[in-house]
């Protein structure tokens, strides 16, 4: 395994958190066990390394020799994990863009879309689990005609839509069935935000040329290593115990330009599972080093109701030395493992409580085995609080408003 998990940094005794690693390994149990509902990505990586694997492939160079956009349409948990992988990883072979429609309701980018769809020869991909969300649908009637009128008739449009839904459930299953637009599935036992190593996530990213096989791989691997159940279930008890002594807030701090994305489907899977009863540490994301200069003095100083997770990439895949000036000889790299020194060095003067997660390299491998990390580490906190960390009762609240608003 690359990734490396510091907890000693929380201020937690050891002892507190060995205290607490049945209770954390019961939780692991439960979602092996096969019996508990919505827990299929605990599986899905390896599950999804053969044939599921090949057909995305295949599919991916079909859209990538036809097109030269794919609009993905979905939100939240079926959009989150593309964009954001496809944001960090190098491409590894010949990709074409992915743009991305659905997760908001702003005309103007709407309209900017469609520029693109007039322009480019573009494949619609439409993701939803249920098929009935609002957004997802008014951007897809909104597309389709441009597309029909771009290929000369529905039918031609339909050839190059390809939805990803639930098996059989569903409005979006049940017009692709009527228009014949190929299909792939979203397992039911597996929810939106816990769904990026099945089809909703690879498709996109293997359209934009991420290496998909290797990300399963990272995730496989990081499911069948007992280390790594441990290294989750100590963050997850670090968080859990945080939570206990009054912290309310976790900041995730990106120490990379291109995990920007990537702490937005964070922020989704922990507040989305966590937030629940009451409860739960909110999740925020900063970006380092831009916001040690403007974000920092609340960090340093401000109320200390927080908890700091920093993620950090130890080697850049390209480097750049400093040619001149006052840290000529050094490179920007160094700089950068020096920042990170000098904020845990800083912030823990002042007793904040910092878990620091470092990537060898912001690849497709190691990006599957961090994933996959977190959603264990996600499940587990939630569990140890007593919550269920596959619904959320807060999301459906909105969407009956919004239908009850419309209708
Ligand atoms: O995690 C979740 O379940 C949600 O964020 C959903 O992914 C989001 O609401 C979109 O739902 P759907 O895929 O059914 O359109």
């Amino acid at each position: 395994m690359k990734l490396t998990i510091k907890t000693q940094n929380t201020g937690i005794a050891q002892s507190e958190i060995e205290a607490l690693r049945g209770d954390a390994g019961k939780a692991l149990d439960r979602l092996w066990s096969g019996r508990e509902p919505m827990t299929g990505w605990v599986q899905a990586p390896s599950k999804n390394k053969g044939e599921l694997l090949e057909k995305v492939l295949a599919m991916a160079d079909v859209i990538r020799n036809e097109a030269e956009l794919l609009v993905v349409i979905g939100i939240g948990g079926s959009y989150l994990g593309a964009k954001a992988a496809i944001e960090a990883l190098p491409k590894y072979e010949r990709g074409i863009p992915v743009r991305f429609l659905g997760n908001n309701l702003c005309s103007e980018y709407f309209l900017e879309t469609i520029e693109e769809v007039k322009n480019k020869k573009t494949v619609v991909c439409v993701i939803s689990k249920s098929g009935n969300t609002m957004e997802v649908q008014t951007a897809f009637e909104v597309i389709k005609p441009y597309m029909a009128e771009k290929y000369g008739s529905q039918e031609e449009a339909a050839r190059r839509i390809l939805a990803i839904t639930d098996a059989e459930k569903g409005s979006l299953r049940a017009e692709a069935i009527e228009k014949g637009y190929t299909t792939l599935e979203i397992p039911d036992d597996i929810g939106g935000r816990y769904s990026v190593f099945t089809a909703a996530g690879l498709l996109p990213m293997a359209v934009s040329g991420i290496d998909i096989r290797a990300m399963l791989e990272g995730a496989a691997e990081c499911a069948a290593s007992p280390e790594w159940d441990l290294a989750a279930a100590d963050y997850a008890i670090a968080r859990f115990l945080l939570q206990k002594q009054g912290k309310e807030v976790e900041f995730l701090e990106m120490c990379h330009s291109r995990l920007g994305y990537f702490g937005e489907w964070l922020k989704q899977l922990f507040g989305e599972s966590e937030g629940k009863e009451g409860g739960g540490l909110l999740p925020t994301t900063l970006t380092f080093s831009t916001d040690l200069h403007s974000m920092g003095q609340y960090l340093q100083q401000g109320r200390q109701i927080f908890m700091e997770t920093l993620f950090v990439v130890d080697n850049p895949l390209k480097e750049i030395p400093i040619p001149s000036g006052p840290q000529a000889g050094r490179t920007v790299g160094e700089l950068s493992d020096i920042m990170v020194q000098s904020v845990v060095a800083a912030h823990r003067a002042v007793d904040i409580p910092i878990v620091e997660i470092h990537m060898e390299k912001l690849d497709a491998y190691e990006y599957g085995e961090l994933l996959y990390f977190l959603e264990t580490t996600c499940a587990i906190t939630a569990m140890l609080s007593r919550v269920n960390p596959f619904d959320q009762p807060g999301v459906e609240g909105y969407k009956a408003e919004m239908h009850k608003l419309l209708d």
